[in-house]
């Protein structure tokens, strides 16, 4: 029973808090489903409560009366009938309250984000996500994986395609979700209003690792979002060490160059994620492991036995293998 009682209430402050919340109302489209979703409580409980209370009232009235009926009887019908006129009047305004409610909100979503400033596309795959920033010119653009760096108060139109199957783009705390289907594109729009870490995640069940194909969001001031652009258009940096020169020849000629692009070196391969500028990311494999160094050594010496069923294969690589390409890795700023 209090197991009953307590689960609740952890889910409500699961739900509040954090950096994946539908409750923090951190984007416009988010801050406005939020405060429809709490007149929508609010309406939906006045109702609920009035009816309970005329249901208990109707109870307690036949059980106090039960001689008198005949006398009664005439009282007993008008006052339905006003209880009843009430009741439909209330239900009508509460109706037009949310139908109004639900227009405003939608507009205000529409209007919002009609200029964009930024254009991103957002591919799905099982189970992580290509993302490239769109520019007018070609060494302008950006590619990256499973991260989204967004400038607070800027409107960014995000463009959502997938490679394979249904998934769905959702950073609960910015706005709603919207699915990625194969051979179309859909879109949303995203407006964050606060600085900020959050995480997105794939809404849709795609697969084994549905689970694991979660998104780093940054929301940072325009002047970080531009040191943070700017650094990822550069190519990747030099290999500098010996162990980080061997890590980059293995790494640029052999499995690795074979799948993932690294700008500036020979590895151009587009089918998994962009390694360009991987060691400035938060997280590996779609939010699967937070980065550390102990979590890459572990992600690339057994990919399989930490995300089964992933594209990433487990290659066996020799102790000596396995250190210069992680000091190479870690070398992509
Ligand atoms: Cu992609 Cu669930």
């Amino acid at each position: 029973m209090r197991r009953l009682l307590v689960s609740p209430a952890l889910l409500l402050l699961g739900a509040c808090q954090g950096v994946q919340s539908a409750l923090a109302g951190d984007g416009h489209e988010g801050a406005n489903f939020l405060w429809l979703f709490w007149l929508f409580v609010a309406v939906c409980t006045l109702m609920y409560l009035l009816v309970a209370a005329a249901l208990i009232a109707a109870v307690w009235r036949r059980r106090r009366n039960d001689a008198p009926r005949e006398r009664e009887h005439d009282g007993s019908n008008s006052l339905l009938k006003t209880g009843l006129i009430a009741w439909v009047g209330l239900m009508a305004v509460g109706l037009v309250v949310l139908t109004v409610a639900s227009f405003v909100a939608d507009r205000s979503n529409a209007s919002q984000t009609a200029r964009p400033q930024l254009l991103i596309n957002v591919t799905a795959n099982q189970w992580w996500w290509d993302i490239e920033y769109v520019s007018s010119d070609a060494s302008r653009i950006v590619h990256t994986a499973n991260e989204l760096h967004l400038p607070v108060g800027i409107p960014a139109q995000v463009q959502l395609k997938s490679n394979d199957v249904i998934h769905s783009f959702w950073v609960p705390s910015l706005a709603g979700k919207q699915d990625l289907i194969p051979g179309r594109t859909s879109d949303i729009q995203l407006l964050p209003r606060r600085i900020g870490l959050y995480r997105g995640q794939c809404a849709e069940f795609c697969g084994v690792q549905h689970a694991n194909m979660a998104l780093d969001v940054t929301v940072e001031s325009r002047a970080d979002f531009q040191r943070w652009i700017a650094a990822q258009q550069r190519p990747a940096l030099a290999p500098q060490t010996p162990l980080e020169l061997a890590g980059y020849r293995y790494v640029t000629t052999r499995e690795c160059s074979v799948c993932h692009n690294i700008s500036g070196t020979p590895a151009s391969a587009k089918v998994a994620p962009d390694l360009t500028h991987f060691a400035s990311r938060r997280s590996i494999a779609a939010g699967t492991l937070p980065m550390s160094k102990g979590n890459l050594y572990g992600w690339v010496a057994d990919p399989q036995s930490q995300k089964p069923g992933s594209n990433m294969p487990t290659i066996g690589l020799e102790p000596q293998e396995l250190h210069a390409v992680l000091a190479y890795l870690q070398r992509l700023k």
